[in-house]
């Protein structure tokens, strides 16, 4: 079960198991996602518009479909979204991930694979499963306490689960995100359409930008890990390279071969992150992850891919 599966990340991952032969259920509201995204699967899924939240429907659904493992993407998507929203965001974030590792526990679902956030971080130098963290904002505060749900029903039910910290995920079918969408397709749309990319500051802050199928990767060796990787346990997914603002405008110029136009504004955001760079080396050590993409290569990835759907329409 996929739970946000028509989102950015959720539709990737929805591919990969139906490729890999899994009998995939997706539910999702479409609060921010597409159908779209889940086009070349469509005849291969079952679809349900549905909140994650609904717990008589998610319940009969488990039961129906003796769900084994549950992907979970659903939820307010980034910090911005909870601007005068705090307390349905966490409604959606928290108190669903409760209900729903309840029902899971109760239904024999063998395990949760959830995504958390690299923003739990803030700016901490040393991002590593262990640091202490203190949250920056109310996205990230929700994160932390999903991975403390998930502490407890693995502690009190003893239900599998594991989250995993995504860095700047970036890649195809994010449109649907707009100003919520990750700064590479940002920029990308901007280089492409002869806007203008919009810089925080002095675009020297820097980011570790993972493709999205890195992520999906990395999701799926935690589903089939032993079962000791999976009590209640955190990895970080990232590259472990960072590249600054002014960085990404380059690689976007030299991949796409078009000159941009940069803009710089004093920041305007409270509690702003300046610096993120993942330590991977507990998820390489224990699930053997290695990302493959490198900035050049993922955004070559979405080049290519956009070119083949031009020529096909
Ligand atoms: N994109 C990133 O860079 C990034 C980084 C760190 C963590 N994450 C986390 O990864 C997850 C997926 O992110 P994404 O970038 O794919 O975002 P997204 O917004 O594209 O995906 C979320 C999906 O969940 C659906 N959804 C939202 N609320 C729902 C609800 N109550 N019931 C059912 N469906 C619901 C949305 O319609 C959407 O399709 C999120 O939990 C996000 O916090 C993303």
């Amino acid at each position: 079960m996929v739970l946000g599966g028509a989102g950015f990340i959720g539709s990737h991952c929805t591919e990969e198991l139906v490729k890999q032969g899994h009998e995939v259920v997706v539910v999702d509201n479409l609060f921010l996602g597409r159908k779209e995204n889940l086009e070349s699967v469509k005849d291969k899924i079952e679809f349900c518009k549905e909140d994650y939240c609904n717990k008589e429907f998610l319940e009969k659904k488990i039961r129906e479909q003796g769900t084994e493992y549950v992907f979970h993407f659903a939820g307010f998507s980034s910090a911005p979204m909870f601007d005068g929203k705090e307390a349905e965001g966490i409604e959606k974030n928290i108190t669903g991930f409760a209900q729903l590792s309840r029902l899971c526990a109760d239904h024999g679902v063998k395990r949760v694979l959830y995504a958390s956030s690299s923003s739990i971080y803030g700016d901490l130098k040393k991002q590593v499963e262990d640091a202490k963290v203190f949250p920056p904002n109310f996205y990230a505060m929700t994160k932390y306490a999903m991975e403390h749900t998930a502490r407890l029903f693995w502690q009190e039910q003893g239900l599998e689960s594991i989250g995993f910290r995504f860095f700047s995920v970036y890649g195809k079918n994010e449109k649907h995100k707009g100003r919520f969408a990750n700064l590479v397709s940002q920029f990308l749309w901007a280089l492409q359409e002869g806007n203008e990319m919009i810089i925080y500051g002095d675009g020297e802050q820097t980011r570790d930008f993972t493709y999205v199928l890195d992520i999906v990767k990395a999701m799926i060796l935690g589903m089939k890990a032993e079962e000791e990787k999976a009590k209640a346990n955190i990895y970080n997914v990232g590259t472990e390279k960072s590249y600054s603002l002014n960085e990404l405008c380059n690689v976007l110029e030299r991949e796409t071969g078009l000159k941009g136009r940069r803009k710089y504004i004093e920041n305007p955001l409270k509690n702003y992150v300046e610096h993120t760079k993942a330590d991977t080396s507990k998820i390489k050590r224990e699930l053997g992850f290695e990302a493959e993409y490198d900035l050049s290569n993922g955004v070559s990835e979405i080049l290519s891919d956009s070119k083949k759907k031009t020529r096909r329409f």
